[in-house]
């Protein structure tokens, strides 16, 4: 740095130049300023010395007492320039990187509830020698209602309250018979189109319906499929599988029973109840079962003879159960959920409690 240091205020620039200079911290310099230039410090110790010089000499004395301040000012700002740059180009370059010091902590994700019940289920069912199949959920009248035993005037099509898609050129939306998928049984179609008996497959899924929402309704939820076609199939056969499935997933035997439920798919068709799992625990007052002692699994039933004929199985050689397990409400039974909102509503406050 130039400067116009009087000469005998050289002597104390130098010195705090070599000390500024040997710096490698920020700390080092800020005790440079400390001593030079805070209360107490060298230019504070020369100005205090002014009053004592004889008038001609004050002026100048406070004027180098002023530059000595700047020149040491600018010194320590340029060192600590070049100590920071040094810094960056350690990390950059790796050195000075300190591998023992804690990391930033990542904000880890989790599954959704749906997904990590749908996959335990997966999982049961796939042990049960079961195969996983998908449908799309844009689906063609065909297989939602027609191909299962639901003609165009079937009162049961109001059951299901249907989202259908505008297409154009149609006069009614459902005129083109596009519509969202109303449960995941119209899977059973394609996988009957597709696959030869004896199978059986289960068909985890979102499904649609124009429900008014409210705690217990929503208008996208969630269900899985199951059908078994193959030969000698019978009702026993549908109750033994439920019960494997209900001591997987509760590792305890559960009692079940059959009433009478009507879907047109399936003949005949039951609501399938089971012995509340969860009243052992809980005791009288049980919120889940409302203290009957049931809760309602699933609909299910014998795949009526149409059906298979329908799709090219021959019904005097073939049988076959179909049972439709409510997703959703398993998710909420499982997790307590008291709301089926909670579970499409996309709320982080929800969510990353799982
Ligand atoms: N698909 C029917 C529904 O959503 C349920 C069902 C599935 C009934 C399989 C019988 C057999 O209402």
């Amino acid at each position: 740095m130039e400067t116009t240091l009087q000469p005998e205020l050289q002597g104390h620039f130098e010195t705090a130049q070599a000390r500024i200079a040997a710096a490698t911290s920020a700390e080092e310099l800020r005790a440079v300023d400390r001593d030079y230039l805070d209360k107490g410090g060298v230019v504070a110790g020369l100005l205090a010395a002014i009053p004592t010089l004889p008038p001609e000499q004050r002026r100048g004395a406070g004027q180098g007492a002023n530059q000595l301040k700047t020149a040491v000012l600018g010194a320590i700002d340029v060192r600590k320039a070049e100590l920071e740059a040094d810094a960056i180009q350690a990390a950059r370059s790796g050195k000075g990187f300190d591998p023992t010091l804690p990391g930033t902590p990542m904000r880890r994700g989790s599954l959704h509830p749906v997904t990590r019940v749908t996959r335990e289920l997966e999982d049961i069912f796939s042990s049960m020698g079961y195969g996983i199949l998908d449908g799309p959920e844009v689906e063609i009248d065909a297989f939602n209602f027609e191909r299962l035993n639901i003609p165009s005037d079937h009162p049961a099509r109001d059951m299901h309250d249907t989202f259908w898609c505008k297409v154009d050129g149609a006069e009614r939306d459902s005129d083109m018979g596009l519509l969202l998928r109303t449960h995941t049984s119209c899977v059973q179609v394609r996988a009957m189109e597709k696959l030869k008996p004896p199978f059986r497959v289960v068909v985890p899924g979102r499904v649609f319906r124009q429900e008014s929402v409210d705690a217990s309704h929503e208008h996208t939820f969630h269900q899985m499929e199951g059908l078994v076609v193959g030969e000698g199939l019978t009702v026993g056969h549908l109750i033994g599988t439920m019960k494997t499935f209900l001591r997987e997933v509760f590792q305890k035997e559960i009692e079940v029973r059959l009433r009478p439920g009507y879907f047109p798919f399936v003949e005949p068709g039951f609501e399938l109840d089971a012995r509340c799992p969860f009243c052992e625990t809980v005791g009288a007052g049980c919120k889940v079962c409302k203290q009957t002692s049931w809760v309602e699994l699933c609909p299910c039933g014998m795949v009526h003879p149409s059906v298979l004929k329908l799709s090219g199985i021959d019904p005097e050689k073939y049988t076959g159960f179909a049972f439709g397990l409510g997703l959703s409400r398993l998710v909420m039974l499982r997790y307590e959920i008291d709301d089926i909102r909670h579970l499409m509503g996309g709320d982080t406050r929800f969510l990353s409690q799982f």
